[in-house]
């Protein structure tokens, strides 16, 4: 296992004992790649098309296409559906910035809306308060691998005609309901966004995939990908301007053995997760994330915890940095960033999003990390917060 960064920045990778994230990588990935790295076929090949088909299959979905991000992939939906300027699309501000900027990238303007305290999605009574003439589209993010609530922003954009993009970098594998009406978390949007950086339950490197049922909006995201070629014809006619977004086979063959194994990675992701919520459970002040929630099926993204109002998270991180634990502050709300503070429009409140961002901290968590792992670190913590309590 290669261990990340606390945060995305280039830190060596010995640089934490116990590190915020790292990717499973078994010998299965490692022959998947080199398999193809002895094949003619390094882009556009035989990998491209069965991971696309695996991942359209999983979700229910008529169409996958790779991308080789999810901020590509953000993009391409949002262009897709017809979004530009003039148009607003409504977002959560406690979220990845690449969420704003794929807005801000087709030329629309971002509304942020406030969340659900609980499962830290956006709140539907929020987001249609948010609504306004200009509105186009809900970007609907299914925050930490926790479902939202897309009944009910279904019947918002029902009501008010808008379009909905499900982002679900952070949620491969999240189901709604059961039996009959289990549904994953990717099929219920005009398109769904999956995302396959390092950090994620499964990874390419990076990459991404655009989930679409329509066989017109598979048809364009495909061509956009690659340069606005129409399909078909030759490398050289393009139908439109497009991007090279595409994922390479490499990429494509490591995904395909990490799918593989993708039920096995949840059930250890959510193992930790309740290994974590049993030692934590007597720390005062506190708050831990649920790990059930009715009708649900989280697909453990990171596990954040909510410290005590009158704790410094910044000195928590701190310390427990000194004694190689990477920690992570997710998120720092998006409207608080210097690149936004200037365009964000409607100044609607977010008082949730303000009262819970600047308390979260996210602790160490991956497939792997062991009982032993979690024990010091929770050992660190419970020392750091009576410290300051
Ligand atoms: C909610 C969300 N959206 C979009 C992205 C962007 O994905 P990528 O880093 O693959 O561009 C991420 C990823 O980190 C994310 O967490």
């Amino acid at each position: 296992m290669m261990p990340l960064s606390s945060e995305r920045t280039p830190v060596p990778p010995d640089a934490m004992k116990i590190p915020l994230s790292a990717p499973d990588i078994t010998q299965a990935e490692i022959d998947a790649v080199t398999a193809v790295l002895r094949t003619p076929h390094l882009s556009l090949g035989p990998e491209l098309g069965a991971f696309e088909a695996e991942l359209a299959a999983y979700h229910q979905v008529r169409n996958a296409i790779a991308v080789s991000s999810g901020t590509a992939g953000l993009h391409l939906s949002l262009l897709v559906l017809g979004i530009g300027p003039g148009d607003e699309v409504i977002i959560p501000s406690f979220a990845f910035i690449a969420v704003a900027n794929a807005v801000l990238q087709v030329g629309a303007t971002p509304v942020f809306a406030d969340i659900d305290p609980v499962t830290l999605n956006l709140d539907p009574a929020a987001v249609e308060a948010a609504v306004t003439l200009r509105t186009r589209a809900l970007l609907v993010v299914h925050t930490f691998g926790v479902p939202a609530n897309m009944a009910a922003l279904q019947s918002i954009a029902h009501r008010y005609g808008l379009k909905i993009v499900e982002d679900a970098c952070e949620a491969i594998g999240a189901v709604v309901g059961d039996g009959i009406t289990r549904r994953p978390v990717g099929s219920f949007g005009d398109l769904a966004v999956l995302g396959f950086y390092p950090n994620k339950q499964m990874t390419t490197g990076e990459g991404g995939a655009v989930l679409a049922n329509s066989p017109p909006h598979a048809a364009r995201l495909r061509s956009l990908r690659n340069q606005g070629r129409v399909a078909g014809a030759g490398w050289l006619d393009h139908g439109e301007p497009g991007f090279n977004y595409r994922l390479s086979e490499l990429a494509c063959a490591l995904g395909r053995a990490q799918f593989a194994r993708i039920e096995e990675m949840l059930a250890c992701r959510q193992a930790a997760a309740e290994r974590y919520n049993d030692m934590l459970s007597k720390m005062n002040g506190l708050e831990l994330p649920p790990t059930n929630l009715p009708n649900l099926r989280i697909s453990w993204f990171v596990y954040v915890v909510r410290l005590p109002e009158k704790m410094n998270r910044d000195r928590i991180q701190a310390a427990l940095a000194a004694r190689g634990i990477a920690t992570g502050r997710y998120f720092a709300p998006i409207h608080l960033q210097l690149a936004w503070r200037s365009r964000r429009s409607g100044a609607v409140p977010l008082p949730v999003t303000e009262s819970i961002a600047h308390r979260t901290l996210a602790l160490p968590f991956f497939n792997r990390i062991t009982s032993h792992q979690q024990q010091e670190v929770c050992a660190a913590l419970f020392n750091l917060v009576a410290e300051q309590g």
